[in-house]
């Protein structure tokens, strides 16, 4: 994986289901909410946590807007995806950027000493963009104990 997402097709059979419970019935409004109870029983939260948007842009750009607004910082690893850093700067928040560390895994000590109080985001996409560089859980569980309570943390998962 590099800055294009995927070498793969979508898989006949998604195609086909776009194309009949999807675009079939493009005609209707709340077409989503059946997806939407599945993916909440599936995680077993209420309907209200799960948001469902057009790609993850659009969650990367209302991120910064939802938890920036009234100031903070945003940690993020770098080189990585960065809508969101990019979001924040265009708000005059500071994005604080920590490098990886070697064979372009995420540095979680590093990234975690680059917490402040003013950290409101942190942001990780998992596989990176552009290492393709995939971090196991437990780093991911890590990095999550160290924020604050009020704090976000923005994962970027490419479903595969
Ligand atoms: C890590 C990462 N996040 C998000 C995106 C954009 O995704 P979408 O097309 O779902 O908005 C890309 C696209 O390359 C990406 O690499």
């Amino acid at each position: 994986m590099s800055l294009r997402a995927w070498r793969l097709r979508p898989s006949p059979k998604a195609i086909a289901a776009i194309l009949e419970n999807g675009l079939g019935r493009a005609n209707r409004y709340n077409v989503i909410d059946p997806l939407v109870e599945l993916l909440a029983q599936h995680h077993g939260v209420p309907t209200d946590n799960v948001l469902v948007g057009c790609g993850s842009t659009e969650f990367l750009q209302f991120t910064p807007w939802a938890f920036l607004g009234d100031g903070g910082d945003i940690v993020v690893p770098s080189p990585s995806y960065g809508w969101s850093a990019g979001v924040a700067e265009t708000m005059g928040r500071r994005v604080v950027r920590v490098p990886l560390g070697e064979g372009g895994a995420v540095d979680v000590a590093r990234l975690a000493k680059a917490f402040t109080r003013e950290t409101r985001i942190v942001y990780l996409a998992n596989p990176n963009n552009p290492t393709g560089v995939e971090e196991p859980t437990g780093l991911i569980e890590d990095l999550l104990s160290g924020i604050a309570a009020d704090a976000a943390a923005t994962l970027n998962k490419l479903a595969r």
